[in-house]
């Protein structure tokens, strides 16, 4: 097919190139940001008398034409065509003629991708960043819920310390604030305009860059054109944002899993977020919570390959940057649709707090606290440590907890024992003893509660 952009060479091209070269299939998704970026350029052109004002008006009705037509399915986009910039223009020059062929007056399809992708892009963070907040919302309403149920902390994945289901999902609900402050950093940077950088040089034309990016909502604009075509930080960077996290996402998922087993038992996942097996009838399997784990490989493989694509490119625009597009619109995707899974998921997923109760009375999580009332009454904090340690093993072998241990056994240790002991291991009491800010304790867990509502909305 003969190309728009023949002059030195045929535009002849095999059809095998064509196809190779081509990546429409993938940049058709910014059809709305190229025509709404080409609009805001030919306005800009007629403004500063680049362009007849009467050329301007025929493009701009024209390219509105085409996207009310895209929009409602009347216009088909042409799948062999180059990408979408080159459709684009087609199009409008079929409909309008002449005036058409003025549009890519002082700039090249090198400025207008990145312009492209930088607005898409930065309304694909709002969006993330409305999902994350959706799921900050679906955690905190949780973790109020179960602000005092007693769940064992773990340290090596051995039951440590007591905490409440609460105070465990507030730490998801802190992660969560600082992916969304992540994002709101990237989107920032990213909203920079690229446009008027052109092929690389710029342009002899008087063009006005700032005008068209205000049109566009920038907030400035690329002060070099050379980093403004070659510039792909952005899209590595928000990838960055989304894999981290997605390991957020998949920390998590690792322990709805694990609450799920019936080793745990501590939650049990709604039938709508949970699959069966095609043989062992008993089965109801985390396939939501394995499949975002599953997915945040994937998502770690879009950065790294982007990151490798750019690392050897020499300025300024390369063909290979072409390959950005389908790395970071995968990992936009990717989150997106987890992030939606998950809220699902967690909303409604029912919590079991006898267990978690039950798991938290056999692990001898109060330890540290028998070791702490010791101290409170004298006894410096490894002399406490050790009888506390020697108090655990007789439990083990006499098949006992702390809380049935008799006095004369503590006394047997120590004379600093006495009935009160056992309020000080009371697991309530140990939770609510932890009052140091970011601890267990109700009070402390509604302060966290507090902060990540007011970020979560
Ligand atoms: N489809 C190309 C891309 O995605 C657009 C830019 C093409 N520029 C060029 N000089 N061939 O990167």
């Amino acid at each position: 097919m003969a190309k728009m952009w023949a002059g030195l060479t045929s535009g002849e091209t095999s059809k095998i190139a064509d196809d190779f070269n081509s990546s429409i299939s993938f940049d058709c998704r910014m059809y709305a940001q190229d025509i709404k970026g080409s609009m805001a350029h030919a306005a800009m052109l007629a403004a500063k008398n680049i362009i007849a004002r009467a050329d301007a008006d025929k493009i701009i009705d024209g390219l509105q034409s085409i996207l009310d037509d895209l929009n409602s399915g009347t216009l088909e986009i042409d799948m062999s065509a180059e990408d979408i910039h080159m459709f684009v223009e087609q199009v409008l020059t079929e409909r309008i003629g002449d005036a058409g062929k003025k549009l890519h007056t002082a700039r090249s399809r090198n400025d207008q991708v990145a312009l492209d992708l930088r607005m898409y892009l930065r309304d694909e963070i709002t969006q993330i960043s409305e999902k994350v907040k959706a799921l900050g919302r679906a955690v905190a309403d949780l973790a109020e819920e179960h602000k005092s149920t007693i769940l064992p902390g773990y340290t090596h994945l051995q039951r440590a310390q007591p905490v409440t289901f609460g105070h465990h999902l507030l730490a998801y609900g802190m992660m969560l604030t600082r992916d969304l402050s992540r994002l709101a950093d990237c989107a920032e940077r990213m909203n920079v305009s690229p446009i008027g950088s052109c092929a690389l040089a710029g342009t002899t034309y008087d063009t006005d860059r700032y005008m068209e990016a205000s049109a566009l909502g920038f907030d400035s604009v690329a002060l070099n054109s050379m980093d403004g075509v070659s510039d792909r930080d952005f899209c590595v960077e928000l990838m960055n944002c989304i894999a981290i996290l997605m390991m957020h996402l998949s920390r998590f998922s690792e322990e709805i899993i694990l609450w799920s087993s019936w080793e745990f038992k501590f939650v049990e996942l709604s039938s709508e977020y949970t699959t069966g097996s095609s043989i062992m009838p008993q089965k109801k399997n985390s396939d939501m919570a394995e499949l975002v784990r599953g997915k945040t490989g994937r998502v770690y493989g879009d950065l790294m390959a982007l990151l490798t694509t750019l690392k050897g490119l020499p300025l300024a625009y390369n063909k290979d940057m072409q390959e950005d597009k389908e790395a970071v619109f995968d990992a936009v995707d990717t989150v997106k649709m987890c992030l939606d899974v998950f809220v699902g998921m967690v909303s409604t997923m029912t919590v079991i707090p006898k267990n978690m109760r039950d798991a938290a009375g056999r692990g001898f999580i109060n330890a540290t606290d028998l070791a702490d009332y010791l101290v409170r009454k004298g006894l410096p904090f490894r002399d406490a440590y050790k009888i506390s340690g020697k108090i655990v093993h007789d439990c083990i072998e006499g098949g006992m907890v702390l809380e049935t241990f008799p006095l004369e056994s503590y006394k047997a240790y120590s004379e600093l024992f006495d009935q009160d002991v056992y309020e000080a291991i009371d697991l309530t009491a140990c939770v609510e003893k932890r009052i140091s800010t970011g601890g267990p304790s109700v009070k402390s867990v509604e302060q966290q509660l507090e902060y990540v509502r007011k970020i979560f909305g």
